[in-house]
């Protein structure tokens, strides 16, 4: 069983976009409980202020940021903040995201990929260009929430799989650039965890904790749960075989529909 050493964010700044509910919260529950100082940005002010009372119950620090992270100027006053009050950040947690699902095709449905794509993929990419300076001061670590459908393709969440997708690639490239500034990169591939977003039968607080365990071994990816990584190694071995289970999967889901 892995032992959280208690030592590793005590007093180090945590920065946790998405905090207001599900994973994002659970994220901030765990680092709060070894004394981190703690910055949490959502939209909802309510939900927020919920996730801080309980993080400061556990004694940490912590300011909230109440924000639409597709506003990129209100993202950059946020950062410049954050410089004024605390002068660093040693993990930046980029958790925010959306989800969206049906056929592409619908009137409705460029709309959701325009929002799907703006949240998901360029809202985190330009958090964490504002969070960079004060990354690269620590030699800290940008965490990407991705999600399996990162991983392998989902029909009817062409446009979520698709920013997912963007997300692994971007990081995946980015993480070389910013080796030579001794900032590590860490991305996430998950899927059934029990939130406000799906309802799954692992919990948020169980997929916090394997994060932070990934964090804490400098690890470059996790997966949640830990059988992704063979299906994403079976599917890229056998995309026929994995490809036509979709497209079943499909037809079955449409059928049962109308
Ligand atoms: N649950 C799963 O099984 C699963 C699977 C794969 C990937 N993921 C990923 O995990 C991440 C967290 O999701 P979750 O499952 O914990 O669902 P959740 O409870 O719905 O959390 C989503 C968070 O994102 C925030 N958010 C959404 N749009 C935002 C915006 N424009 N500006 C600021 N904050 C915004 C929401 O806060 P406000 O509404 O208050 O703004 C909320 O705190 C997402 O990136 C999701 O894609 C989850």
């Amino acid at each position: 069983m892995f032992s959280w050493n208690k030592q590793t964010y005590k007093n180090k700044v945590v920065v946790i976009t998405g905090a207001s509910s599900g994973i994002g919260r659970s994220v901030a529950l765990r680092v709060a409980c070894v004394g981190a100082k703690i910055a949490l940005i959502a939209r909802r002010v309510d939900k927020l202020q919920e996730t801080k009372k309980l993080c400061v119950k556990s004694g940490a620090e912590v300011v909230c940021y109440p924000c639409d992270l597709t506003v990129q100027s209100a993202v950059q006053i946020i950062f410049n903040k954050l410089e004024a009050q605390w002068g660093e950040i040693h993990l930046l947690v980029n958790n925010a995201g959306v989800s969206g699902g049906g056929e592409f095709g619908s009137e409705k449905s460029f709309t959701d990929f325009e929002l799907l794509t703006s949240i998901n993929y360029s809202a985190t990419v330009h958090c964490t260009h504002c969070a960079l300076p004060l990354l690269k001061k620590t030699g800290g670590t940008v965490f990407v929430n991705c999600s399996f459908w990162g991983l392998c393709p989902q029909p009817l969440l062409a446009a979520y799989s698709g920013s997912k997708f963007a997300l692994r690639g971007f990081f995946d490239a980015f993480r070389h650039e910013l080796k030579q500034h001794g900032v590590h990169v860490c991305v996430a591939y998950i899927a059934g965890i029990d939130t406000e977003m799906s309802s799954g039968n692992i919990s948020s607080a169980k997929c916090a904790n394997m994060f932070i365990r990934a964090l804490l071994l400098r690890h470059s990816e996790v997966y949640v749960p830990q059988t992704n990584w063979s299906t994403y190694i079976f599917r890229t071995l056998c995309p026929q075989y994995t490809d036509r289970i979709a497209h079943e999967w499909m037809h079955d889901h449409l059928a049962s529909e109308t």
